[in-house]
């Protein structure tokens, strides 16, 4: 289905905007490498940054327009004390149908069950390897156990499905593609490979991405019986499950098939920046024009503005690796 929204949600290529994703902070309890710069990154002062009630006022704009989904992301949005809070507020926000989160699963598990009550319905979980040592590498933290109990906490709780984010680097976890696909055997998780993109940072080079088809062959080897299965339009995924297993697996292909032509999403940042594409350095700031005092009115123009400027689609992966962006911490993927 379509989804019903007003024209300030439509862009000029005549994409219909449902999806909001809202960074809850820049902070992040962990470090992984083709996320969060080495030297680290410059925090935004306090004072600048969206207030609970800033978070909630905006997003009911988005939700009278025709918003029904919210993702919470960060930084990792679980460490925001407020957390539980700004659930249920934007969860009373009459229309939303889906409040999820994409987290990396290190505090979440203790957690799960309040951000449950408090209306949160949908879960992603971010992890990129299945060995302590090389998790412990990658995100230059421990707690690779933790990660592995919140995802048994979201599954014990019925989150279905439970996405697991799996960005693939080469050199670094393309060796445990096939145990990844092997975890969906017995667990009814969603295994979601992801094509390593370029932010700020990150230190992206062509020859560390591995395609899509390159996975999809090396899966296809060990797994013949593996099929595709029906995706949405506007979905980030390519969905696909092994003949008799409980989970599946899926394919973000940002780099070498974008999916922009079907998209859906803005984002709003921790500093009440809009931004329109994950990778358009197109921005306008929501923060400064509602503490300018203006009304719901006049900030639907600043967002439909915003909206109409949407590229139909990214620049493509070596132009995006010359591109400035912000680094992807502050984006919240
Ligand atoms: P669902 O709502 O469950 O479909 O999740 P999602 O894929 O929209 O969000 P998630 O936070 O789990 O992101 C998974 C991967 O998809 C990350 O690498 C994101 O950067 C990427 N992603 C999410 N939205 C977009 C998008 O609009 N464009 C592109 N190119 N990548 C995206
Ligand atoms: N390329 C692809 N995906 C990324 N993510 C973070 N950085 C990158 C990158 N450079 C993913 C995280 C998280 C999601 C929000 O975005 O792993 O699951
Ligand atoms: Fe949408 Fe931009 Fe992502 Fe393309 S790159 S899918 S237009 S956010």
């Amino acid at each position: 289905e379509i989804a019903q929204v007003s024209d300030m949600l439509i862009d000029s290529h005549g994409r219909r905007h449902n999806y909001l994703r809202i960074s809850l902070t820049e902070r992040c309890n962990l470090r992984c490498n083709y996320c969060m710069p080495a030297k680290g990154v410059e925090l935004t002062p306090n004072s600048e940054l969206l207030s609970q009630n800033e978070i909630v006022r905006i997003a009911s704009t988005f939700v009278h327009g025709g918003v029904d989904k919210i993702r919470l992301t960060g930084g990792e949005p679980s460490i925001r004390k407020d957390i539980e809070e700004i659930c249920e507020q934007l969860r009373s926000l009459p229309g939303l149908k889906y409040l999820a989160m994409t987290s990396n699963g290190i505090v979440l598990s203790r957690k799960l069950p309040r951000l449950q009550a408090a209306g949160l319905n949908q879960l992603n979980i971010s992890l990129d390897s299945l060995v302590p040592a090389k998790f412990e590498l990658l995100t230059r933290r421990k707690g690779h156990n933790k990660v592995l109990e919140s995802i048994d906490t979201a599954l014990g709780l019925g989150f279905d499905p439970v996405k697991v984010n799996t960005v693939v680097i080469r050199g670094v976890n393309d060796d445990e593609i096939l145990d990844f696909v092997e975890l969906t055997r017995d667990k009814p998780i969603n295994v979601r490979f992801i094509e390593f993109m370029p932010f700020d940072g990150n230190v992206w080079k062509s020859k560390k991405l591995v395609s899509y088809m390159e996975m999809m062959d090396k899966i296809k080897q060990k797994y013949p019986s593996i099929y595709r299965k029906k995706d949405h339009s506007t979905d980030t995924a390519k969905n696909f499950q092994v003949e008799g297993f409980q989970g599946t697996v899926s394919f973000i292909t940002s780099m070498t098939q974008h999916f922009c032509s079907g998209c859906n999403r803005l984002r709003l940042m921790a500093d009440g920046n809009l931004k329109v594409c994950l990778f358009g350095p197109s921005e306008v700031s929501l923060r400064d024009a509602i503490r300018s005092g203006m009304q719901e009115s006049e900030l639907q123009q600043v967002i439909s503005d915003a909206v109409k400027r949407k590229k139909a689609a990214h620049a493509g992966m070596f132009e995006l690796a010359r591109t400035q962006n912000r680094p992807m911490v502050h984006i919240g993927g």
